[in-house]
Formats: structure tokens, sequence, C-alpha cells
């Protein structure tokens, strides 16, 4: 399980979450025994202010060995700023949809490739391990689909350059199981040597499915955010990514072994909307595990007294 709430959750909300508080939300997470916290983003603060204090966030965090810390990065002076910050790897982004890599990253997706190629060159010099996530990886909002040969043959020309690994994101929820499971085996099949990370946004209710199709076509890197943090404030209906503890509650019961501490989880996730301003898409910090019993009604004694003096 890989937690991206501090970076795909925090980036779109309109009140600026202090510098201690991401601190100490991503130490929190830490602990939690997740594989690996997408930190913060290097991107231009003009364009995303909420994620303005990168330096000082990495710099300050309490780095528990084993975890990778990673950070997102837009361009070569994001990987500058990531590198001297001492990520733990970079991930890069752009759109396998041309129309949404325009008005996200203001590029072409040929401009993107040439200029993140200078991006991993750099990493490489300098060992730091690169990711590169694809947006629109599943649909895009303005294009509509966005077929499997063109989101693979991106992945194909970033596998060659020799990165870690990939992404593939449902951006905006539009991903459905089988075109998931049809993705994913084609991509294991053709890079085996590539991690692969699923990333899906519950817009449209279906990331917990999409999950399980996955995980059946052979994945088993999956991004989340606490709470289910995410979702413009500015785009009614828009809705965060996956969350974190609902997919770990569920991938427990059906027994797979997601490395993840579940109260600890919850503990985080419960002090989210203090933290934010508002309240948050999880299920689980409101309903509790499945195994968190109830205490009966006061009266209980009473009815089953009455109950059983009529058998
Ligand atoms: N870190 C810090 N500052 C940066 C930067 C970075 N990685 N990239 C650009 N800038 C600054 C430039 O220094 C320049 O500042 P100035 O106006 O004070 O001189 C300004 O941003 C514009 O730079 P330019 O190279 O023209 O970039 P742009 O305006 O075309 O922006 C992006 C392109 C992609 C860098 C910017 O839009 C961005 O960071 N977007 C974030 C996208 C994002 O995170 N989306 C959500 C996640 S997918
Ligand atoms: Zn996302």
């Amino acid at each position: 399980m890989q937690e991206v709430g501090p970076r795909d959750g925090l980036q779109m909300e309109s009140a600026f979450v202090p510098t201690a508080d991401k601190i100490a939300l991503i130490d929190a997470l830490s602990d939690a025994g997740l594989a690996k916290i997408e930190a913060t983003a290097f991107v231009s603060p003009q364009a995303i202010p909420a994620l303005r204090d990168a330096e000082v966030v990495l710099r300050e965090i309490r780095r528990v060995p084993g975890v990778v810390y990673t950070c997102l990065v837009p361009n070569l002076r994001g990987a500058e700023r990531a590198i001297e910050s001492r990520a733990d790897e970079l991930n890069l982004v752009m759109s396998a949809s041309e129309t949404h890599n325009i008005a996200n990253l203001r590029m072409t997706r040929e401009q993107s490739f040439a200029a993140l190629s200078g991006v991993v060159a750099l990493a490489q010099g300098a060992r730091v391990p690169v990711n590169v996530s694809l947006s629109c990886a599943f649909g895009c909002p303005m294009e509509g689909e966005v077929p499997a040969d063109t989101v693979l043959g991106w992945a194909a020309r970033f596998v060659a350059l020799g990165v870690r690994g990939i992404t593939l994101c449902d951006t905006t929820g539009m991903a459905f199981p089988p075109q998931v499971a049809a993705r994913v085996s084609v991509f294991r099949s053709r890079f085996a040597g590539t991690e692969l990370t699923l990333h899906f946004h519950d817009t449209r209710g279906m990331a917990l499915a999409n999950t399980l199709a996955a995980i059946d076509a052979g994945a088993d890197r999956f991004d989340a955010s606490i709470g289910g943090l995410g979702g413009c404030p500015y785009a009614p209906g828009a809705s965060g990514n996956a969350c974190t503890e609902d997919t770990v509650h569920a991938l427990q019961c059906m027994g797979f072994d997601t490395g993840c501490d579940l109260p600890a989880l919850i503990a985080a996730a419960a002090r989210l909307p203090a933290l934010v301003g508002h309240d948050v898409p999880g299920q689980l910090v409101k309903a509790g595990p499945r195994d968190a019993l109830h205490a009966p009604p006061p009266d209980f004694a009473q009815w089953r007294e009455r109950a059983l003096a009529r058998a």
C-alpha cells in the first residue's frame, strides 16, 4: 500500500494545511506500515500553493527505514529541488491524454516526454530512482476513451529509459474492472521487470472493484489516500482517491497481507477533519471495522427476559 494523501489529497485543499501538521500526518503514516509515501510535490508554488512548503516537509519528516519517500516532480526544476531535498524517488507525471496533458502541464505529450527524458537522465546521474505516473490511463474527461495501446506505448518509452516503475492513474474515476484487468495483464506480460502501481480515484464508487480486478490480473501495488482525501473543492461531485484505511480493511477481510496497521490508519484518518476543515469521505472511520462490536440497547436484558418467558 502506497499513501498519496499528503500530495494528491492536500494539493486540492483550499485552506493551507500548516507545515507542522503535514509533517505530523506523514510521521503518523510512516508508523502505519505503508510501503511508500508521496510526501509532497515539487511543482510551481503559483500552480499549487498548498504544497509550497515541499522543502521543509521533506527535511523535517522522520524517515522510517524501509519506507520510500517519493515526491511528485513535473519538470527539471522540480527534480533539482527534490534531489536536493533527498527524495528517495522522483514521481514524474504526464498524461496519456493529449488534451489533459496540455491542460495540466501546458505541453504536448511529445514535449513532456522530451522534457521528462532529461529529468530521468538527471535522476539517474544522481542515483535517484524514477517512477512515472501516467494520468488518464483509463479515460480522459475531455477526450473520452484513451486506448490501451496509447497508454502502453507511453509506458514502453519510459521503460526503455530505465525507469523503476510506472503508475497507471485513473485520474477522474473512469476505470472499470474488465478494462483494468486487461491493461494490468498486458502490462505485466510486456514489462515484467518494471514496478506497476495502480492509482484509482473513487469518483464513481468503483475504486475497490477496480482494485480487486487489478489484483486478480497480477497487480500488487496500490496508491490510496488516508480518509479518501482529494477531489477538487471547485468541481462539484469530484471525489478523492481510493481511501487507504477502507482499502486495507477490505483487503484484510479477504486475507491479503497489506503490511498495514489498521488501527493506526484509522487514528490518522480521524484527525483529518480538524486538519482540513471539512468531513472526509472515508467510511471506516465512521463505521469502524466489521469486527468492532456495539453494545446492545440499554433495555436489552428486559426484552430478552420477555422473549424467553414467551418461548
Ligand atoms: N518548482 C518551483 N517553481 C517552478 C517549478 C517547479 N518545479 N516549475 C516552474 N516553476 C516556476 C518558474 O520558476 C516560474 O516562476 P516565475 O514566474 O517566478 O519565473 C513559473 O513557475 C512558471 O514557470 P514555467 O516554466 O513557465 O512553467 P509553467 O507556468 O508552464 O508551469 C508547470 C508548468 C507544470 C511547472 C506548472 O504548471 C506546475 O507546476 N503545475 C503543477 C501541476 C500539478 O501538480 N498538477 C496536479 C498533479 S498531476
Ligand atoms: Zn490522483
